[in-house]
């Protein structure tokens, strides 16, 4: 839709005039779930006739969807909430309304806290509570004060709307799907089990149907998300319990889809029925997000985490005898509290040993409420530093070298989007790499064969075989 007939587009409420529609502008912060969230909260305002704009300066309602897994990712929602309230100041000078709301994790954890602290918020919303947005909003514009951070007793998948094919079609040829939520293994540095709450899993059927929807909007490959997502569990439809060795069999029958990727997993829920996945099912892409945190016991054991390194690469060693194309990906902290430096260099050789073709790695941040934040012994912000240097240099040149040895190779490639050259079109690697090729834009949504030629910094070229 265009920008200029979104702007006609009729609202529900509005009789047989066309009056323009209401703009929501959502920024996301933070995680793949709020990336899908935010498309989910987005669908819901929808129905009351709000179109979605890019352009914070036009929006009647403005949203962040925010993370507060580290102290910086909440404090940067403050400082955006604080230009929002001069912007809000501007608008209302001229008589124009802008609504402020904060959803996601910071919503979660600090609730009325974030009214006092920005007063130019209308309305908090936590993640369980994303069905009840509209209402909330039309309450905010009656001049209430809103708060729902309230773990609510309905489903909010079955009161959010399911994706929509026209939107889906906008969204491209790649969709996420939450499959699971929230966290029950509170590892100590965590917040997540305290802002998404228990475990939960959707239902099979709600699960298949939303990923119909996908396909029939054009959508090729999905990942599955949840905070644990191997964790995941449900009633098949043939009586049995499944997990998510079983949910990705089933979703690989749907016809249309191509791929399927999962994120995140704990290596406590590896079980045999997944691996089993990753060995036999050609849709399911050879990649797996699959966090340790840390290389060392003693910190594995304050964290936790509630596995030691050896069954980490012991089960690494498993996964990659049953699937030996298998690129692995994964989550560090250094600086937790207590780390030595022998600590750290444990995590340096696990690193070594086990060889990352992608990774994510922090400086332990305190978070209030958990455990870790009880800890004596935190570690100096110069000395976190200084680790995260030398961890990242050693994370950077895996995912060079990774990068490196797969110029040469054939392999399928999805076309995603128009590159950034004329005639040009980027796809994913089944490894998750981005690959330039040139293309028709007509193509986007193929898989075709192509050979890798040159491996940049951050993404692959390659040639199409004929
Ligand atoms: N400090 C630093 N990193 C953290 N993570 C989670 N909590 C913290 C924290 N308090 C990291 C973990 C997790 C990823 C999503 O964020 O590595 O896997
Ligand atoms: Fe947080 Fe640990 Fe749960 Fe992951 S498994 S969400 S790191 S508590």
């Amino acid at each position: 839709m265009t920008q200029e007939t979104a702007f006609l587009q009729k609202s529900p409420d509005a009789g047989d005039e066309h009056v323009p529609a209401r703009k929501v502008f959502v920024k996301t912060y933070g995680c793949q779930m709020n990336v899908y969230d935010s498309d989910r909260m987005s669908d819901a305002l929808s129905r009351d006739g709000y179109v979605a704009t890019d352009v914070l300066e036009d929006a009647d309602f403005v949203l962040l969807n925010t993370c507060h897994i580290r102290e910086k990712a909440a404090e940067k929602v403050y400082s955006e909430l604080g230009r929002l309230r001069e912007l809000k100041k501007a608008k209302a000078s001229e008589g124009r309304e802008m609504v402020i709301g904060v959803a996601g994790c910071v919503a979660q954890a600090e609730g009325n806290e974030i009214l006092r602290r920005a007063p130019a918020v209308d309305l908090v919303i936590g993640p369980q509570t994303y069905h009840r947005l509209p209402e909330a909003l039309k309450r905010a514009r009656c001049g209430e004060r809103v708060v729902e951070t309230d773990y609510a007793i309905e489903d909010k998948f079955e009161h959010l709307p399911a994706p929509d094919k026209a939107k889906t079609r906008a969204r491209g040829v790649t969709a996420f799907l939450t499959v699971q939520e929230g966290c029950d293994k509170f590892c100590t540095f965590c917040v997540v089990p305290y802002t998404r709450g228990a475990e939960v899993s959707r239902p099979v059927a709600q699960i298949l149907a939303d990923a119909e929807k996908l396909v029939d909007g054009g959508v090729r490959e999905i990942t599955l998300l949840g905070q644990n997502v191997n964790a995941w569990h449900g009633t098949g439809p043939d009586g049995r319990d499944w997990g998510l060795g079983d949910l990705l069999r089933r979703l690989g029958e749907v016809d249309g889809l191509a791929r399927l990727r999962y994120t995140t997993s704990h290596p406590r829920d590896m079980d045999e029925s997944l691996i089993e996945a990753h060995r036999s099912m050609a849709k399911l892409m050879p990649y797996l997000h699959l966090p340790v945190q840390s290389g060392s016991d003693r910190i594995l054991k304050a964290m936790n985490r509630r596995h030691t390194t050896a069954e980490y690469l012991a089960l690494v060693e498993r996964i990659r005898t049953a699937q030996p194309d298998l690129a692995l990906s994964g989550d560090f902290i250094v600086g937790f509290p207590g780390e030595t430096e022998e600590d750290f260099e444990d995590t340096m050789r696990l690193v070594e040993a086990v060889g990352y073709a992608q990774a994510f790695s922090f400086k332990y941040s305190s978070r209030p409420g958990t455990p870790g934040a009880d800890l004596k012994d935190h570690v100096p912000e110069d000395v976190k530093a200084k680790r995260l240097e030398r961890l990242q240099t050693l994370l950077v040149n895996q995912q060079r070298d990774f990068a490196a040895d797969c110029v040469g190779r054939e392999i399928d490639l999805l076309l995603e989007k128009p590159g950034r050259l004329p005639g040009q079109l980027v796809g994913r690697s089944p490894w998750l790499q981005p690959v330039n090729v040139d293309a028709k834009r007509s193509q986007i949504g193929d898989i075709i064969k192509v050979r890798i030629t040159k491996a940049g910094p951050n993404s692959l070229f390659a040639e199409v075989i004929e």
